[in-house]
């Protein structure tokens, strides 16, 4: 029960939604597998001519999405299947966490076939991902499954790559620089074991939507209102096509 610190909760029948701190909340929400997208630490500056057609950079930077997050919040007692995505920058930092404290940790790629043309003196944002077939540039970003014992991941065998292809979605979609594509959440909660999916970084709800969809229950976190607003409308949207009345 959330006692010493009253935040705006919003509940439906498959969700909660709590406007505050992940920080603050997340350890008093129980035992749950996290699914998470959280704040990036990257050097956001720069980028030059191509800056301009990276129209999500300055936002990023308002909104302090480069400044990255407690990794430490992620508790292996509490949150015994975790999939996060993390900037390259943060691989070896969360990689040595992660191996510490889980049976297994396991690196995936999400390919985006529309690399953001960002760089300056400097590789893509993420890793290239070269199809000599066809002479294609994809970027990719990376996410993290790591569980354990008893928690492993799940779905039939066709289902089990840990890597997923979906394009980038434009910068102003929901008002939010960094929404993660249907399909690649799809993806992610096929394979995540856990009946309850948190995600304590939820900007626009693109976890809960695909958790929803799936029938699992889903809490959600965001401390920043406009985009707490926005998850709260993609939930009920959610609802209205994926919970049977
Ligand atoms: C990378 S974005 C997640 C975007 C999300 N995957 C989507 O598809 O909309 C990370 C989100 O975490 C939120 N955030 C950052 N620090 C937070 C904190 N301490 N507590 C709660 N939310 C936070 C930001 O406002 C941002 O919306």
């Amino acid at each position: 029960m959330l006692d010493t610190v009253t935040p705006t909760v919003v509940t439906m029948e498959r969700a909660t939604l709590y406007l505050g701190d992940a920080n603050e909340l997340l350890h008093r929400l129980g035992r749950v597998a996290l699914v998470t997208d959280p704040p990036y630490l990257f050097d956001n500056s720069g980028g030059g001519t191509f800056r301009a057609a990276r129209g999500a950079s300055d936002q990023i930077v308002a909104e302090g999405l480069d400044q990255g997050f407690d990794h430490t919040i992620i508790n292996p007692l509490l949150h015994p299947s975790v999939v996060i995505f993390c900037h390259n920058d943060q691989l070896a930092d969360l990689l040595t966490y992660l191996n510490g404290n889980y049976r297994r940790v396991c690196v995936h790629v999400w390919i985006k076939p529309n690399p953001s043309p960002h760089r300056n003196k400097h590789y893509l944002a993420d890793t290239e991902f070269y199809v000599v077939a066809s002479d294609d540039i994809s970027d990719t970003e990376f996410f993290i499954h790591a569980w354990q014992e008893g928690h492993h991941p799940v779905g039939a065998h066709p289902d089990m790559h840990r890597h997923v292809t979906a394009a980038s979605q434009p910068s102003k979609l929901w008002g939010h620089p960094t929404v993660k594509p249907d399909a690649v959440m799809d993806k992610i909660i096929t394979n995540v074991a856990g009946e309850i999916i948190c995600d304590p970084f939820m900007g626009t709800g693109s976890s809960g939507v695909a958790a929803v969809k799936a029938g699992r229950r889903f809490i959600g976190i965001e401390h920043n209102p406009k985009h707490f607003a926005t998850a709260v409308e993609r939930l009920r949207l959610a609802h209205e096509d994926h919970v049977p009345p």
